[in-house]
């Protein structure tokens, strides 16, 4: 039944920032799912007889790679799959998975927050034993065996019925369709007061989660509408659909615009959330503001004593450079470690490991704790709720609060999408140059402190990661950063981060755009953003 099958290698299947990702095409192309799965298996040891997860966003083309990665896995030698009904199981929701059932793996199939459809985005990304993302070590194994492949094993055998939840036998293995949702639901009401919650939202609080089309909607209609008790609606677009319903399922404030609008009109709900592709992306609007991820980190931190999992308080706060430094304040009060990773979640996962951070962030909309080892869509929205419902106040004097007390960061982020290659190598490698002349310069009214490409040693396995984005530190603490995406399919996008610290509260009801004004022409002004990438203005603001 077991068949090896020849194959010739792919020059292209360099996984990047979250694994694989392409244009369904491409996937498409004579074996080009199964090199990249038999080089994942072929870069790991000891699976022999283990279990496998196995599970996707749901987008175009899952169901057809997952019954490749079911035969595949077979041939291989696990002992058994783990697969989500039909198809699905959210990012973090795997990963939950893998911890629980003390899995060797999982393979997730997502292109997270890209568009999906025939000739959208797929992606494929393998996960280790504690449920995070591949380390570097493991993706470069697989990307030099991707190079050099040429067979892979196959066990030849009928599709599995994905959509009931039964055992099969493939071959000596042994395939299990699991709830998607329930061991997810389960750990989120470990984690937080469900009764808090629910007892809110009975009093007439009102919540809106929109599901964006995309894998979070059976999580959210489960949890918020069935067990914390929300009207039916309260979740919309909660059909997870293979095109997303044609829209990107991102949940910033150009692809999440309604939700938006709804929160800033005058009979806005109470709280209103959303969550990407493959649920690992929160946005947060409450009514008649708009959660920045940095903030929300930061409120979070701040606050997270007050939900049953985090009762004890936390080991440390974790956030990505580019992520502002509202958080920073946040563990200085705390009196516990703040850890400046490199973008990109999988740097938490040490820290994590070793008990170093509870909580972690990220400017790019991820939020998440020690319970998995993915960031979690849904668990910052329900750790939000906890929180609205101990405090008994609005999000917006939350946010008002929080800021009185720390102080607030101005914080925007400018993308330039699909820009030529060249010209956004050519970009960051002219500021790299300029790096050791820029302290002590001064652009309009501000002077230069400092200026580095970010380094990370990680303190739990020592590695180093270099050249992970260009910081631009002034005096006063506001700061550029610039670097390069690691997730686009198309061209470079090329990412500007701008933030002003601003300790006074008399001045903590600026406009965010008017409030770094001075910042974005001297960001642009530095980097000749403008004449090298022939860009008037950025593709997205957020
Ligand atoms: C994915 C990762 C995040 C990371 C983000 C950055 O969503 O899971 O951890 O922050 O990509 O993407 P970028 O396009 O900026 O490299
Ligand atoms: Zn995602």
């Amino acid at each position: 039944m077991i068949k090896t099958v020849s194959t010739n290698p792919y020059g292209d299947q360099k996984p990047g920032t979250s694994g694989l990702r392409k244009k369904v095409p491409a996937f498409q192309q004579k074996n080009y799912a199964e090199n990249f799965i038999q080089s994942i298996f072929d870069s790991l040891e000891g699976f022999e007889g283990q279990t496998l997860v196995i599970g996707g966003d749901g987008r175009y083309y899952n169901r057809e790679v997952i019954q490749k990665a079911i035969k595949m896995a077979a041939a291989n030698g696990f002992g058994r799959v783990l697969v989500g009904r039909g198809g699905i199981l959210s990012t973090p929701a795997a990963s939950n998975v893998i911890r629980k059932y003390k899995a060797f793996g999982g393979i997730v199939l997502s292109a997270s927050h890209n568009p999906g459809g025939p000739t959208e985005d797929f992606g494929i990304k393998y996960n280790v034993g504690n449920g995070g993302p591949a380390p570097e070590k493991v993706t470069d194994a697989i990307f030099a065996r991707t190079k050099v492949i040429d067979s892979y094993k196959i066990a030849e055998v009928a599709d599995v019925n994905l959509d009931l939840e039964s055992s099969h036998q493939v071959g000596n293995m042994t395939v299990t369709v699991i709830d998607p949702v329930a061991d997810y639901a389960e750990l989120m009401e470990s984690l937080f007061d469900f009764a808090a919650i629910r007892k809110l939202i009975a009093g007439g609080f009102r919540v809106v989660f929109d599901a964006m089309s995309a894998v979070t909607g059976p999580y959210a209609k489960e949890i918020i509408e069935r067990r914390l008790g929300a009207p039916k609606g309260s979740v919309m677009n909660f059909i997870p659909l293979p095109d997303f319903g044609g829209h990107h399922p991102d949940p910033n404030l150009v692809h999440a615009r309604a939700l938006y609008e709804t929160m800033m009109a005058p009979d806005a709900p109470d709280f209103g959330a959303a969550s990407d592709g493959d649920g690992d992306r929160n946005l947060i609007i409450g009514k008649g503001i708009f959660v920045t991820p940095s903030d929300s980190l930061a409120m979070l931190a701040a606050n997270a004593h007050l939900a049953p999992g985090y009762a004890k308080g936390l080991a440390g706060i974790a956030r990505s450079m580019p992520t502002s430094g509202a958080a920073d304040r946040v563990a200085e009060k705390l009196g516990i470690g703040l850890y400046e990773t490199p973008t990109g979640w999988k740097f938490f996962g040490n820290l994590l490991d070793e008990g170093l951070a509870t909580i972690c962030g990220e400017e790019s909309a991820g939020t998440g704790s020690n319970h998995v080892r993915e960031k979690d869509g849904l668990w910052a929205v329900l750790l939000w709720l906890n929180i609205l419902a101990v405090r008994k106040e609005s999000a917006l004097d939350i946010a008002r609060k929080h800021w009185a007390t720390y102080g607030r960061n101005y914080y925007s982020r400018h993308d330039y999408e699909e820009v030529d290659t060249d010209a956004a190598n050519g970009l960051i490698a002219a500021l790299r140059d300029k790096l050791a002349s820029l302290p002590g310069k001064s652009f309009s009214a501000l002077t230069v402190e400092n200026a580095d490409d970010f380094s990370y040693n990680d303190p739990v396995d020592k590695s180093v990661s270099k050249n992970q984005g260009i910081r631009i530190l002034f005096k006063g603490g506001s700061r550029v950063v610039y670097r390069l995406s690691g997730t686009g399919t198309s061209g470079a996008t090329l990412r500007v981060y701008i933030e002003r610290f601003e300790a006074d509260s008399a001045r903590h009801d600026l406009d965010t755009h008017a409030a770094l004004g001075d910042l974005i022409a001297v960001a642009d002004e530095i980097a000749e953003i403008k004449k090298r990438t022939g860009r008037d203005a950025p593709s997205v603001i957020t």
